[in-house]
């Protein structure tokens, strides 16, 4: 295959980062928007990456504001679209996170739709767009076929799983009456080296490597017969188990003992789709030893 130019929405996030690392290793030219590209400091991590100064560019683009993506993604032969609001303050959630979320998704494949070169567009979705729902079968594990209940992410205000699921229902919806290749990769929780600690413990959680998510969003991208949902997650665990694991690996961290209990159902995924396209993901324990390593050399933490 050869080459060829491809855009990566929210260039400057965490998996973006480590998507185009792998673009750029893969010897693609990777055209990457950013809401502000003045912010250097936000930014180097990009520049240092191999082959980043002769074949990646940063352009600025802004989810609600329309047209803002024609001119990254004109010429390009495929989108990666990451940038979604994440988690964070916030306090008028329609406007912060649903509507850059749904409305800018569209705002993004209207881009793409102008693109004669477009091929195939990946869209980032989520694991959780799969799995908040009232009933489960414990016998089948969940797969593609499942999407959550808008119903009860509105009843419970789970704004970020509500602006997932309805960004993704809306890009299939746009794709199949524009004619527009769509692929969509669910990530579970992403876990491996970052800049900062941001984990959370939630209860019973799907993980998976963060350097897994980037190969992942390539092989649906380049596999000609990739069509569809795609679960994208390692290992499904519980909040007990997972401790179990990094206490006997890591004995002097300050693992916490106890949680709040979650009514959270049992649940598996089933990611016979992906690993069928001959996808294997790293465990669990590497996971965790690539993200500790990191945090330990960057001094946020430090065992003792
Ligand atoms: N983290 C996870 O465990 C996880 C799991 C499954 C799926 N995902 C999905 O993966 C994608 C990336 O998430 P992440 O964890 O890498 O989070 P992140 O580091 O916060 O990245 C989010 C990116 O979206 C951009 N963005 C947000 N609002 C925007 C707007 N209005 N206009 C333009 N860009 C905007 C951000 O730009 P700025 O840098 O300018 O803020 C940032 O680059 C998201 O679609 C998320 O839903 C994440
Ligand atoms: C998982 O999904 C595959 C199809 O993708 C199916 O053949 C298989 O039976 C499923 N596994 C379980 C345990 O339900």
């Amino acid at each position: 295959m050869t080459h060829h130019k491809v855009c990566v929405t929210g260039a400057s996030g965490f998996l973006a980062s480590w998507l185009i690392k792998r673009l750029l290793l893969s010897g693609y030219h990777v055209v990457g928007t950013v809401r502000d590209p003045a912010n250097e400091a936000k930014l180097a991590h990009l520049w240092n990456l191999e082959g980043a100064k002769e074949r990646l560019h940063l352009v600025k683009a802004e989810l609600t504001e329309e047209g803002s993506f024609n001119d990254a993604i004109m010429g390009c032969e495929g989108v990666f679209h990451t940038a979604s609001p994440v988690l964070g303050h916030i306090t008028n959630p329609r406007e912060e996170i649903l509507k850059p979320a749904v409305d800018g998704t569209l705002n993004v494949l209207r881009s793409c739709k102008k693109n004669p070169s477009l091929r195939r567009v990946v869209f980032t979705s989520s694991s959780s767009t799969v799995r908040v729902k009232d009933k489960f079968d414990p016998e089948k594990p969940v797969d593609e076929s499942s999407w959550s209940s808008v119903e009860i992410c509105e009843k419970y205000q789970i704004w970020y799983v509500l602006s997932k699921t309805m960004a993704e229902k809306a890009a299939w919806e746009f794709c199949n009456e524009n004619g527009i290749n769509l692929v969509t990769l669910l990530p579970s929780f992403l876990v491996g080296p970052r800049e900062t600690e941001r984990f959370k413990w939630h209860g019973r959680m799907g993980y998976v490597h963060i350097d897994d998510v980037a190969l992942c969003h390539i092989l649906v991208y380049e596999h000609e017969k990739a069509q569809g949902r795609y679960l994208c997650s390692s290992t499904v665990i519980d909040n007990d188990e997972l401790v179990s694991i990094l206490s006997s690996r890591y004995p002097t961290l300050p693992i916490p003992k106890r949680f709040e209990q979650h009514d959270r159902p049992y649940y598996e995924f089933n990611t016979t789709k992906i690993t069928s396209l001959g996808f294997k993901f790293k465990s669990i324990q590497e996971m965790f030893d690539d993200c500790i390593t990191s945090l330990v050399a960057q001094g946020h933490l430090s065992i003792p």
